[in-house]
């Protein structure tokens, strides 16, 4: 019998007693990844073909306040009641479901986003997180940090890695039932380091990260190069983080990025993020890279744009991009 997403939450809470607590708050921050996660090996349980790396955005996350009461489940998003029947909610109470401590049970959440959601950076990484974190607190499971990316992973394959901040790297594992399948961060860290977040659409996306994953390992004949090019870009972004070697690391990322979207874009129907805006961007940056500024990109499923460059070229790429919102990571 294939494993279910429950069985997992079973043996992750199991001889766990419930210390339940009026409410709890928690906080999760978005991440971006370096060497991206594209291909489920199962998808029930959130497994990933590759292992993935990424850079945690600090203070740009999810904030949440959980409490159990009410007579069905309710969530607000920045001050604002979300629909029950909207997608976002419907996921939510989903995955709220593999925690009720009994059948009646149900949530009442409060959450925000400090990373603009409007602005097409929405993060389910960050969001499924926070929950995670929120419910170990609400239930006193005091869960070490490897089973709460375990338990994040089955809401949001990209979460597992918002457990932590810095670099954090997300373990493929082989396991069938996923338990080897977790993220935990990298010593390093990297001060200088910063991030630009560049909107080109807040719209909504023609097509969500889960079916196009599935899209594109079913049908892109490019997908079969992929994980050989993720075991060697994950190899050279680590040597590239311990010896600070930023146009190494650039590199390496902004080709990852468009290796994947190789993959997306060979797939049938093609999945395709990007709008002419996007692309007008990547011209802007290989520009400012030929005019000596080594600034690189990456891009997830979206056509938004993410910035890699260092503090001391901050000046030279906020002319270039004047609405771009800097971040330093390390801060
Ligand atoms: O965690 P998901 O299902 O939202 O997938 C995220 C996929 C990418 O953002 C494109 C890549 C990544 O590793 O975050």
């Amino acid at each position: 019998m294939p494993v279910t997403r429950k069985d997992i939450v079973d043996q992750v809470l199991r001889g766990r007693k419930a210390n339940l607590t009026a409410e709890a708050t928690a906080y999760a921050p978005a991440n971006i990844a370096l060497c991206k996660y594209w291909g489920k090996r199962d998808g029930e349980l959130n497994l990933p073909v590759t292992s993935s790396l990424s850079i945690s955005l600090g203070k740009f996350g999810s904030k949440a306040r959980f409490a159990i009461g009410g007579n069905r489940d309710s969530v607000t998003l920045n001050g604002r009641v979300i629909d029950s029947t909207q997608p976002f909610a419907q996921r939510l109470f989903a995955f709220l479901d593999l925690f009720r401590p009994a059948p009646g049970a149900h949530f009442q959440v409060n959450a925000e986003n400090t990373i603009p959601t409007a602005a097409g950076f929405a993060s389910s990484a960050s969001g499924f997180a926070v929950v995670v974190l929120a419910l170990n607190k609400l239930f006193g499971w005091q869960l070490d940090e490897r089973s709460l990316s375990i338990l994040a992973r089955l809401g949001s394959g990209s979460a597992s890695r918002s457990i932590y901040t810095g670099f954090v790297e997300w373990h493929a594992g082989t396991s069938a039932d996923g338990m080897d399948s977790y993220a935990e961060p990298l010593a390093e860290t990297w001060p200088e380091l910063r991030l630009g977040l560049l909107v080109v659409s807040g719209a909504e996306k023609p097509i969500g990260s889960r079916a196009a994953m599935k899209r594109t390992v079913e049908t892109s004949p490019l997908y079969a190069a992929w994980p050989g090019k993720v075991a060697a870009d994950l190899a050279e972004l680590k040597a590239a983080i311990r010896a600070k070697d930023f146009e190494r690391l650039g590199r390496t990322a902004e080709s990852n990025a468009m290796a994947m979207h190789a993959t997306m874009i060979a797939a049938w129907p093609p999945v395709i993020y990007w709008l002419p805006e996007s692309l007008i961007e990547i011209r802007r940056v290989a520009a400012l890279r030929e005019k000596g500024v080594p600034v690189y990109l990456t891009m997830d499923a979206g056509p938004n744009i993410k910035l890699l460059f260092l503090d001391k070229d901050a000046d030279a790429v906020q002319r270039t991009f004047p609405t771009a919102q800097i971040i330093a990571p390390f801060a």
